[in-house]
């Protein structure tokens, strides 16, 4: 994994979540790339689920044209692998963003420097089955259904995998976290999935213990609360989607987590994010 800082000068940063492109009709389309092409930012954020993988690589080609010469630094979500494999998609993902100048896909192991104070680092994330009922839970998740590499999994084995997933974005954040927080005064942490049951809500309500396996990805949140520990002098602020239910919570006075919004069928712009 190499390790590099990225410049890209921002002082208003386009933050979206979960616009699952792939449900929306082709007019909510059109009018939602006609409100990014029109926004006032410099700069884009978007925390997952964008589509499915058939239409992934088109959704993001009319997102990256929608913003001009904009940077849009994204994660991939859950939703992204539905009806494909996740081998499949991150290759295709690849290919497309060495062909796009503004599509910087985050989890490569870089640092975004936005401004001399506040850096960005990312990585796509996934639920690891820890929270709430584990691996005790009677709800089974969509993914399992939908996404290929999971159809053959039995339970077991599905949360193990679930795991190794969340795990392995620990680990990411572990590695490249701390080269951020060494220099900046305020790190931006965008993932997908909600690193921590506190900021979990499910349709706008307490996420009840059986679903909270599938909304929350412990393994992270306890990377980031331990680091944010030993670097006291940095602020972190997570930004996360999946679970559709807006929520800010204050872990500690150094770690924020904030969960976007949405509404299937009526992608949203989540929030300008003012950078110092
Ligand atoms: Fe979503
Ligand atoms: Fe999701």
């Amino acid at each position: 994994m190499t390790k590099n800082t990225l410049h890209y000068p921002t002082r208003e940063l386009l933050w979206l979540s979960d616009i699952h492109l792939d449900m929306v009709d082709e007019d909510t389309k059109s009018d939602f790339l006609e409100k990014l092409r029109g926004v006032r930012c410099d700069a884009l954020l978007i925390t997952g689920d964008i589509s499915n993988a058939k239409q992934l690589v088109g959704h993001l080609n009319d997102i990256s044209a929608a913003c001009g010469e904009r940077p849009v630094f994204f994660t991939l979500g859950n939703h992204d692998y539905f009806f494909g494999s996740m081998c499949e998609v991150e290759k295709s993902v690849v290919e497309l963003c060495d062909r796009t100048p503004n599509l910087i896909p985050l989890g490569q192991g870089e640092v975004i420097q936005l401004s001399p104070d506040t850096a960005l680092v990312g990585h796509r994330g996934w639920y690891d089955g820890r929270a709430g009922d584990g691996e005790r839970t009677e709800v089974v998740s969509p993914d399992q259904r939908w996404i290929n590499d999971f159809k053959h999994l039995n339970k077991r084995r599905f949360f193990k995998r679930m795991r190794e997933l969340g795990e392995e974005s620990a680990n990411y954040f572990r590695k490249v976290l701390p080269s951020a927080l060494g220099r900046y005064r305020n790190v931006l942490v965008a993932t997908h999935v909600p690193p921590c049951y506190q900021a979990l809500k499910y349709n706008g309500e307490h996420c009840r213990w059986e679903r909270q396996p599938f909304y929350a990805n412990c393994s992270a949140g306890e990377v980031l609360i331990g680091l944010s520990r030993v670097y006291p002098r940095s602020k972190v602020t997570v930004y996360a989607g999946h679970s559709h239910s807006a929520i800010r919570v204050g872990i500690s006075s150094r770690l924020d987590v904030q969960v976007a919004g949405a509404r299937t069928g009526r992608p949203e712009l989540q929030e300008v994010v003012s950078i110092h």
